[in-house]
């Protein structure tokens, strides 16, 4: 079986479509424009390419965004003065600290810091304790992105044998939280690998559904793999240049033997990864129709 592509691309462009409909009439009807703030300390490439892509997609869709580039230098303090102002900031109705931050600046302090109703990211202990008893208003943005993908491409996770590979808090843990909900989209059998299990290929070749979030490349080969499984590669890993200067990414799938085996598959780049800024602009406008006591 040669798998068929999850394009990403695509059902992101769809839902951002509907998000930009969605915006004009918050505007139109209530006088709310989704406001949003993307803070970055420091230089880091990668971090720097993300927020660059929030901030025009959030432009894009018709926000009032704001960036802010701080330097490596910045301290803990003004760091957490500076998401104070924002906090009580009624035209910032979504905060979002770019991680990893710099090592003197203790992230955890950071994320409490946001006030819980602006946190899009969804990583505010508040917003992931609501997630985990399934009353969540912000679900994380990649594991929420991977959830749509599979609901828009007809994939059934309703009784699924879902296997995670990573249990980062960003990505593996919530979306095991997020399949196992009794609620639509979900309602899978989840099970969460990671590097202290004792023999990966057992669990992953029993998935219907196997997400990886793995952090290496090429962690998943095809004999790793079940025939016609749904396969969601959430690995970026940058592999050098191209000749246009552009970072060579690929994913912790090694996607040209997995795809002979799987019935889908999402590329990297192009699968999950347009996913996860989408569902940041579909947190903020959320978070807006909240703020406006329209939703
Ligand atoms: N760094 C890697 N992924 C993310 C994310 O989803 N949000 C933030 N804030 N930082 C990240």
């Amino acid at each position: 079986m040669t798998a068929k592509l999850i394009s990403g691309s695509e059902i992101a462009r769809q839902i951002r479509e509907e998000l930009k409909e969605e915006t004009a009439r918050l505007k139109e009807k209530y006088n709310v424009a989704p406001g949003l703030v993307t803070i970055l300390v420091g230089q880091n490439p990668a971090s720097m390419s993300y927020v660059t892509a929030k901030q025009k997609t959030s432009k894009e869709l018709g926000f009032h965004s704001i960036q802010e580039n701080q330097p490596e230098t910045m301290t803990e303090g003004e760091l957490l003065a500076l998401i104070d102002r924002y906090n009580r900031d009624s035209q910032i109705h979504g905060i979002l600290v770019q991680l990893p931050l710099p090592k003197h600046i203790n992230e955890t302090k950071v994320l409490y810091a946001i006030d819980p109703k602006k946190d899009v990211d969804g990583f505010h202990p508040v917003n992931v304790g609501k997630m985990v008893i399934g009353e969540a208003d912000y679900l994380p943005c990649t594991p929420a992105g991977i959830q749509q993908l599979l609901i828009r491409s007809g994939v059934k996770t309703d009784g699924a044998e879902v296997v995670i590979v990573g249990r980062s808090n960003i990505v593996g843990k919530p979306i095991a939280n997020i399949l196992l909900q009794k609620q639509r989209g979900a309602n899978a059998t989840v099970t969460i690998c990671h590097t202290g299990t004792k023999d990966m290929a057992f669990h992953t070749r029993r998935a219907d559904i196997l997400i990886v979030a793995a952090g290496k490349p090429k962690a998943i080969t095809a004999d790793m793999v079940q025939e016609g499984a749904v396969v969601i590669d959430v690995g970026v890993n940058r592999i050098g240049m191209t000749p246009e200067g552009k970072a060579r990414l690929c994913g912790d799938v090694d996607f040209e033997t997995v795809k002979e085996k799987a019935s889908l598959i999402t590329p990297v780049p192009g699968g999950v990864g347009p996913m996860t800024i989408t569902m940041l602009m579909m947190n903020t406008v959320k978070a807006a129709k909240i703020a406006a006591g329209v939703e």
